[in-house]
């Protein structure tokens, strides 16, 4: 079982929504310094004050960044390791629904977090004398059933289960255990602003409904069951935590090609 305590971390997208509440349970589960990269807006120093007052100064630092540039990304990471003086977790969290932000979504959803994935792996990699960590990629339970509705939301997030059953397999040598986080409807300003707006012009108008009918679980609920995968899940898990109810692993089928 992995212990929390002492635990510096790097989230991406925590200055709200799932994010937020995954920042807040680490902090009361004793991790040492989070440092939470998000977008450049007041809310976001918000709420980070209102966890700094929660928790402590020290504890968690705002790092605005557009992760979707590459080249400042990648100074920040830099930068946030120093400040840490290390690091033991990395949680890929930001993420955009928004159909008709092709290029968009699958620059946040899939490019930033291949690129994040692949700086933890250079400072946390045994391979590379460190001695290790956790990569958690949160997904969606669309990236692992088709959901026409959203189609191109869904083909980013399989390909985010899709990257960590690949690097899963780099274990032995990186030691990095890498985890998947599928929730289901949450919710969160993004699923809340799921829309005609937000889905291809040839979508059905019942089918956004459909969406806005079901019930949304609290992001309470997937901040702890991304804990729970952090504390015990072994390198390739993939949770799924949907509905509000417990979340549970599940195996994708290996089929051969050859
Ligand atoms: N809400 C749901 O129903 C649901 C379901 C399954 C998966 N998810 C996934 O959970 C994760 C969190 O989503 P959420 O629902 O909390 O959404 P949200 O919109 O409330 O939060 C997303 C966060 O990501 C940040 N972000 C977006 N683009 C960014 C960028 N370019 N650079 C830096 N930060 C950026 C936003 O500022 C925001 O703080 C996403 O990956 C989302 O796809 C959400």
């Amino acid at each position: 079982m992995e212990n929390i305590q002492d635990k510096t971390i790097i989230i991406t997208g925590g200055g709200r929504g799932i994010g937020y509440s995954i920042v807040e349970e680490l902090l009361r589960k004793g991790a040492k310094k989070i440092a939470i990269v998000d977008l450049p807006m007041s809310k976001d120093h918000e709420a980070v004050t209102t966890l700094k007052g929660k928790f402590g100064e020290e504890r968690v630092i705002y790092f605005p960044c557009d992760i979707t540039k590459t080249e400042d990304f990648k100074e920040i990471f830099k930068q946030i390791v120093r400040v840490l003086n290390g690091l033991d977790i990395l949680i890929n969290n930001a993420g955009l629904q928004n159909d008709n932000l092709v290029e968009q979504t699958f620059n946040i959803n899939v490019i930033a977090l291949i690129r994040g994935s692949l700086m933890a792996l250079d400072y946390m990699g045994k391979h590379n004398g460190s001695k290790g960590g956790t990569i958690v990629n949160v997904a969606s339970t669309a990236g692992i059933v088709p959901s026409p509705e959203l189609s191109v939301y869904s083909a980013s997030k399989f390909a985010v289960v899709a990257f960590g059953r690949n690097l899963e397999a780099f274990y032995n040598k990186t030691n990095v255990r890498i985890l998947t986080l599928c929730p289901g409807l949450t919710k969160t300003k993004l699923a809340m602003d799921i829309s005609t707006n937000t889905v291809l012009d040839f979508v059905d108008e019942e089918m956004v409904q459909s969406i806005n009918t079901f019930t949304k679980q609290p992001c309470t609920h997937v901040a702890n069951a991304a804990i729970d995968l952090i504390q015990k899940g072994e390198n390739g898990t993939i949770m799924v935590v949907k509905n509000n109810e417990p979340p549970f692993a599940i195996k994708i089928p290996l089929y051969v090609c050859k």
